[in-house]
């Protein structure tokens, strides 16, 4: 049974045996006690021994769980084998279940009451020294823990994530089954849709010079199956975006991809709050519905931001009309030129020291800003960073608008409103993390509504879709659609869980005379209209429902419930910033019989 030792992984001899003739009978971390008095058969890993000379502890681990496993003296074969364990080996253990002593009993773990006792021990496949401990909480970097990807996935906190983002899937199959909706799969190598990034792009050999593109999302795909009369599709889909990474993005990553017929914003709202409800069961919370809304003007008014993280207070207030009339120069300025003066009460904050209160204006400087300005409401009345000029009748009616109570700071941001916001928004974020006010246990879901249809891009010069460019203006604002189209508000809607864009959808534009209508707002000519879309185009010919959907990010959804700040935590085999995969090493160079093949040549 056993083969030749071997030396080449640097450790004492030892032998390998086969497995055959043995049947696993149980997981070794489903061992339990009402398996005392049976003969089982384990196979895992080797999470640790510990050698006590005539009896030699053995953790077995798999994805269950560990069982303790006893080799004692009473048998030396079984004795030696248990010697030759290392740890990370794959073994195989016949042997009694058996409870454990009173001083053994660990009560942390599931099998902490049992063990079993060894009647034979066999070594399935050695290993070497790992590079970091799988089982013991360590800080690893984490381009060793990419590196060795399938040993960081051993590691319980992992192997309990891939776990969750299982149980996700089934969750939202069956609940999908149930409401109607049919998986259907739509193509990888498609033709470029637009979402905003960048696409990935396949040679085609076949068709010299011509290039697949990997979609960013199934968008076009589905909203065809509509066309086709299937009323109800859902996919959970791989999705690819050529995009500047950041924690919570990959250049391939995963959607719940959802599209309905004959329905109304309400309809989608429905339907995604029942799904995320049970989603949300599987990590144990529960989540209240509906979710609250807020409309696209209504969350940036409050927060800046048109995804809030609303576990906490700390609202945007505007003060700008206290400075209207002062002769405080640099505010009048901008407002004059269309700026907003905004700003931040902090509750009890008053008693922030001049170093405090420095730290916060570097941190709205780095955001490039021109500075942050203060009032403090005190006992004594109002101080201030502004110039002694600005007067306290002023400062008295910024903190009026500021909301400001006895011992309260304000906190200001003049200059460009998106500027405003977006400085304001992340400092917000920063004093809450800063005052411990996000409690990690609560779940807030919302929905945001109403998202202008256009963005004015200065870098095209020209209006990009907010969404997509299939997302329908709502009725009341078509008339602005020549005239002021940045006013445009359209049917689109995210949801947002704690600060974070899980979802985004919209209801579709169902009539190719408001489509071609909207591309033309893009400014994208009848000729690219045709290149690019006249397949689609031609198809809302025929006949389309009104329909609309969404798609939800499930790999953020799963980093969420998992407790984890990076969707790399959720994903097996996820890509670096700089999108590489460290341990297959891709992207990587092709020979140049394959780029002949491809009718490409590098330059
Ligand atoms: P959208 O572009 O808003 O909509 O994407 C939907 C959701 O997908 C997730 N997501 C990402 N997750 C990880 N890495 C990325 N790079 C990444 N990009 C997006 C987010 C986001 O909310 N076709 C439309 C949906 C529709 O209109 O039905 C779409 O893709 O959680």
């Amino acid at each position: 049974m056993a083969t030749a030792g071997k030396q080449a992984l640097n450790r004492p001899a030892y032998s390998i045996d086969s497995m055959d003739s043995l049947h696993r009978s149980h997981r070794c971390g489903a061992i339990r006690p009402r398996d005392v008095g049976n003969r089982v058969t384990v196979m895992g890993w080797v999470d640790r021994t510990r050698d006590l000379g005539n009896l030699i502890f053995i953790d077995l681990r798999d994805r269950e769980g560990t069982v303790q496993v006893v080799a004692s003296a009473k048998d030396k074969a079984i004795l030696d084998k248990a010697k030759e364990l290392r740890s990370e080996d794959v073994a195989a253990v016949v042997g009694n279940v058996v409870e454990r002593d009173e001083d053994t009993v660990n009560v942390q773990i599931p099998t902490g009451t049992v063990e079993v006792r060894a009647e034979e021990i066999r070594l399935l496949s050695a290993s070497q020294t790992p590079p970091f401990p799988i089982s013991e909480e360590q800080v690893i970097s984490e381009e060793t823990r990419l590196r060795y990807r399938y040993l960081d996935l051993r590691r319980p906190r992992m192997q309990a994530n891939v776990r969750l983002r299982h149980e996700i899937c089934l969750e939202t199959r069956k609940l999908m089954d149930r409401r109607g909706f049919l998986e259907i799969e739509t193509p990888f190598l498609t033709k470029s849709t637009p979402e905003g990034a960048r696409d990935y792009l396949v040679p085609s050999r076949v068709q010299r010079g011509q290039f697949y593109a990997l979609p960013q999302s199934p968008q076009l795909f589905k909203q065809l199956l509509m066309v086709s009369g299937f009323d109800r599709y859902f996919q959970i889909v791989r999705c690819f975006r050529d995009e500047d990474l950041r924690a919570d993005r990959q250049p391939e990553f995963t959607q719940i991809d959802i599209e309905m017929s004959f329905v109304r914003p309400e309809d989608v709202f429905k339907l995604v709050e029942s799904l995320l409800q049970r989603i949300f069961k599987v990590a144990g919370y529960d989540l209240a519905v509906p979710f609250p809304r807020l409309s696209y003007a209504e969350a940036m008014s409050r927060y800046g931001t048109d995804r809030p993280d609303t576990r906490f207070g700390l609202e945007l207030r505007d003060v700008g009309t206290a400075f209207e009339e002062s002769g405080f120069q640099i505010f009048r300025r901008i407002l004059e030129e269309g700026g907003r003066i905004r700003g931040i009460r902090v509750p009890g904050k008053a008693a922030y020291t001049r170093r405090e209160t420095d730290e916060l204006t570097r941190f709205v400087m780095e955001l490039g800003t021109g500075g942050l300005a203060w009032i403090k409401s005190t006992a004594a009345g109002f101080r201030s960073s502004l110039p002694k000029s600005v007067g306290a009748s002023v400062l008295g009616r910024a903190a009026e608008f500021g909301e400001l109570e006895v011992g309260d700071i304000l906190l200001m941001v003049a200059g460009a409103e998106s500027q405003v916001n977006n400085t304001l928004s992340l400092l917000r974020l920063h004093l809450a993390k800063q005052q411990n006010l996000i409690s990690n246990d609560r779940q807030d879901c919302l929905w945001v509504y109403d998202f202008p249809l256009l963005e004015w891009s200065e870098e095209d010069s020209r209006f990009l879709a907010c969404h997509h460019p299939f997302t329908s203006p709502k009725e009341e604002d078509l008339h602005l659609l020549d005239t002021a189209p940045e006013r445009v508000r359209a049917k689109a809607y995210d949801v947002v869980l704690n600060g974070t864009e899980i979802g985004g959808g919209s209801i579709r534009i169902h009539s190719q005379e408001l489509q071609a209508r909207v591309f033309e707002a893009l400014r994208i000519g009848p000729e690219e209209m045709q290149t690019k879309f006249g397949f689609f185009l031609d198809a809302l010919r025929f006949g389309v429902p009104p329909h609309g959907g969404i798609a939800l990010g499930l790999d953020r959804i799963a980093m969420i419930l998992a407790g984890e700040l990076s969707i790399r935590d959720v994903i097996c085999f996820p890509k670096t910033a700089r999108a590489m995969d460290l341990m297959s090493g891709s992207p990587s160079g092709v020979s140049l019989r394959q780029q002949r093949e491809l009718h490409l040549r590098l330059t």
